[in-house]
């Protein structure tokens, strides 16, 4: 009998929801086992050293459930894969790189990537885009606040003040980035404040792509992907803006919702 691919997926908070949505539509057979790190977000405004560390923890309390592999959900924890899959059993699979390589490969001229700080500064996304396309120009930004703005379920106001005021100059930049990355997984959740505000401008989630590939190398491994899977949810911070995200998301109501500290 095939066995049941179970995927671990890791973020800094409620963001990498946005993965599991995308994972769910292509792979609803699989043992989903997530973790949410809220009570230590946001990531992206700590050491590199601090992040790996609570990384490798969140890591080895899913590989307490046998995963067959782990997917860096999270932007900023995906900055520093290489460190992390050189210390892992298991096969990692960074958000960052599926998206880059489909962006640099679009044929766009001029693209937009927002993050946190730390993704920002660090240049994964910039790299790797300019590795295959040097030609294609990069506006960068960054948000301290962001993040943790949504992963505290804070009022609509606040959020749009954020995205206005940090991401503004760049989405009303002449001429116009024809797309911009999404590149916190906390932003394809508010994404209906960029589309309504900046229309002209195609707004992209890297976990569409991410989830693409995962499903290809899940049917690689011979693993079930399809029937009716499950989706374990835990994290170290409160529960009821995951509830109020899996709503907003249309994610079916999970079989755990816990309290966790790995
Ligand atoms: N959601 C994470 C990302 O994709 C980071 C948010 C945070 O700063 O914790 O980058």
């Amino acid at each position: 009998m095939t066995e049941t691919a179970r995927i671990g997926v890791i973020d800094s908070g409620v963001g990498g929801l946005t993965f599991v949505r995308e994972i769910l539509a292509l792979c609803p057979g699989a043992d989903i086992i997530y973790f949410g790190d809220s009570a230590n977000c946001p990531y992206g405004n700590q050491t590199r050293e601090r992040i790996l560390e609570l990384t490798f923890k969140a890591l080895s309390f899913l590989q307490q459930s046998h995963i067959h592999v782990g997917v860096i959900a999270c932007n900023t924890i995906s900055t520093l894969i290489d460190t992390l899959q050189s210390n892992s059993e298991i096969p990692l699979f960074s958000v960052v790189s599926p998206a880059a390589e489909a962006v640099a490969r679009s044929g766009a001229k001029r693209v937009g990537i927002l993050g946190t700080e730390f993704t920002i500064a660090v240049g994964t996304y910039q790299k790797l885009i300019r590795a295959i396309n040097p030609d294609i120009e990069l506006l960068c930004q960054g948000s301290l606040h962001l993040a943790a703005l949504v992963d505290q379920g804070a009022p609509e106001q606040d959020v749009e003040r954020e995205i206005v005021s940090r991401f503004g100059p760049l989405l009303e930049h002449d001429p116009p980035p024809e797309s911009v990355i999404l590149g916190c997984t906390h932003y394809p959740i508010v994404k209906d404040f960029f589309v309504r505000r900046y229309p002209h401008i195609e707004f992209l989630d890297p976990a569409v792509e991410l989830a693409k590939v995962l499903t290809r190398w899940l049917e690689q491994q011979g693993l079930e992907t399809k029937g009716q899977g499950s989706l374990k949810i835990y994290t170290s911070g409160a529960l009821d803006v995951y509830q109020r995200i899996l709503e907003k998301l249309h994610i079916p109501a999970p079989q755990v919702l816990e309290h966790k500290i790995p």
